[in-house]
């Protein structure tokens, strides 16, 4: 093995103790796995659905979101607002274009593009963050009327004219597992930190 390789193996195996020994076993995960964080492709309008589905969150985990921040943004938003894609009144604004949400608090979390149109083109992601235990906290009316139909919403496949943010991989696979989706989020954000964790090791 050439030092290179040794020495990429050594940061991965970094990131992985980091893991474990910042609070046990928490993990990260990147929002839409290989699809950065953009307007949903037409082939995959369900895309942060499927992927929310796909994830079995626990409370400390992080999920990271990727994408060009002179073209989006992270909106965390109520209900309501996920509901109506109200971007007015933001609970919180990440901008930075590799933004990391921390799931801290038990209950649903709604988040939205804050790029305008964005939204009713089907940018939009909630979360359900369970409990310690690993129950999950029982949906409020808010809730339940978060997820119907919003109203003016757009069909992605018929009315976007600009190329979704997300499209320039959405013809890989994305039937990875969740580990080695974590580990590569892991790797990917965490190299500053898994170079300071590598020298505590050394
Ligand atoms: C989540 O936690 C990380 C590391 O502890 C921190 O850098 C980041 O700012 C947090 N994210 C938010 C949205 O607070």
């Amino acid at each position: 093995m050439g030092a290179r390789a040794a020495l990429a193996s050594a940061f991965v195996a970094a990131a992985v103790l980091l893991l474990l020994v910042n609070g046990g076993a928490c993990a990260m995960y990147k929002v839409g796995d290989l699809d950065a964080w953009g307007v949903p492709p037409a082939s995959k309008p369900d895309v942060y659905k499927d992927w929310a589905k796909s994830v079995k969150f626990k409370l400390g985990d992080a999920i990271w979101f990727l994408y060009p921040p002179t073209q989006d943004s992270v909106l965390q938003v109520s209900p309501d607002a996920f509901h109506t894609c109200d971007l007015s009144s933001p609970l919180l604004k990440l901008d930075d274009g590799n933004s990391i949400f921390n799931l801290t608090k038990p209950g649903r979390v709604y988040f939205t593009s804050g790029a305008p149109h964005h939204c009713l083109k089907g940018q939009k992601l909630w979360v359900d963050v369970p409990m310690a235990d690993g129950s999950h906290v029982k949906p409020s009316a808010n809730d339940l009327a978060a997820l119907a139909p919003t109203p003016g919403a757009e069909d992605p496949g018929t009315t976007s004219s600009e190329p979704p943010a997300g499209s320039r991989s959405s013809d890989s696979s994305t039937a990875d597992d969740h580990a080695s989706s974590a580990l590569r989020a892991v790797a990917g954000v965490g190299s500053v930190v898994a170079a300071a964790a590598l020298s505590l090791l050394l």
